[in-house]
């Protein structure tokens, strides 16, 4: 089975050391990356993953044209949730019918781009993993998640037997990944946590662990969940979440800078749209009220002027 993935940042980072610590010879794992200067210099020094003071280096070979890819079983796409269609256009040499996309976007507003994968199948995956990318090919793996990976429609057996071997591969790579029937679900269940955690982490400028600390950072918090909860109740989405699971999260991953963090502190683009914009969106397209979230929208993207 050939795995590739799209994106070194923390998370292709994190996958790429993953599934090469749990790859048994039996597979190849590779890198694809559009960033021609990025992908030579993480095949020079390889793929360096740091976890509690231990450092590991694996070579995995990163390639920056799909075309000099024969061909992908997996294609894990680990790009920000505003570049998924740009990226999809870029991987069309691969998408031939037995591949299996895997969409790690944060938010909701990558769910209906299956449209854009021709005859290759969709997958879709949530995860907590803590991971920040402190250079290229350079991954900090900060906090310790859990991954749930599934179809939004029934798969052939085919497929589904391809997503169990990509799970084998995860778990024996250290990492705890489970397949789910539920996955919209979680995928709910995740965006609570990003709606709850990544806006307020750039307003107040702290890791995630820090939050624990303000308690008016807390009623936001808890405000902007309620509020997409509201959301995913209308839409019939039955999520098993209290906002309080979001300060577990705070605590597993408190050493951590958040996505949307690292974003700004990178002068990036953050993925507030498809987080509290999305459910700022929904709201509004359902006649209910989301006057937090779309606050936090508003402070986030008055921080993102100040570079952009
Ligand atoms: O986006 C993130 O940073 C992560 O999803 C999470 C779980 C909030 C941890 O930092």
């Amino acid at each position: 089975m050939h795995i590739v993935i799209v994106g070194p940042g923390a998370l292709g980072g994190l996958l790429g050391a993953t599934t090469s610590m749990g790859n048994d010879g039996s597979d190849s794992v590779s890198l694809l990356d559009y960033n021609h200067s990025r992908a030579e210099e993480i095949n020079r020094n390889g793929l360096r993953y740091e976890k509690d003071g231990e450092h590991k280096c694996f070579n995995i070979k990163v390639i920056f044209k799909p075309t000099e890819i024969d061909h992908a079983d997996i294609l894990f796409l680990c790009v920000k949730s505003y570049d998924v269609e740009k990226c999809l256009q870029y991987c069309s040499p691969l998408l031939h019918s037995e591949c299996l996309v895997i969409f790690m976007q944060n938010g909701i507003a990558h769910l209906d781009h299956d449209r854009h994968i021709g005859e290759a199948v969709a997958v879709y995956g949530t995860t907590t993993e803590g991971a920040t990318c402190h250079g290229p090919g350079h991954i900090y793996h900060a906090g310790v998640g859990k991954t749930f990976l599934g179809f939004q429609h029934p798969p052939t057996l085919d497929s589904s037997h391809r997503l169990v071997r990509v799970i084998e591969r995860l778990q024996a790579g250290g990492m705890n990944a489970t397949t789910t029937e539920s996955i919209l679900n979680r995928i709910w269940a995740k965006l609570f946590i990003n709606v709850g955690i990544n806006a307020l982490t750039v307003i107040n400028n702290c890791k995630n662990g820090v939050l624990l600390e303000l308690p008016e950072a807390q009623l936001q918090m808890r405000q902007a969940i309620e509020e997409a909860q509201c959301v995913a109740e209308v839409l019939h989405i039955k999520v098993n979440a209290h906002w309080r699971d979001t300060l577990e999260v705070c605590r597993a991953t408190a050493d951590n800078l958040s996505s949307m963090l690292q974003d700004v502190r990178k002068k990036r683009k953050t993925e507030i749209d498809a987080i509290n914009g999305e459910v700022a969106r929904l709201a509004a397209s359902l006649g209910l009220q989301a006057p937090m979230n779309v606050e936090l929208v508003r402070k986030v993207k008055d921080i993102e002027k100040q570079y952009a």
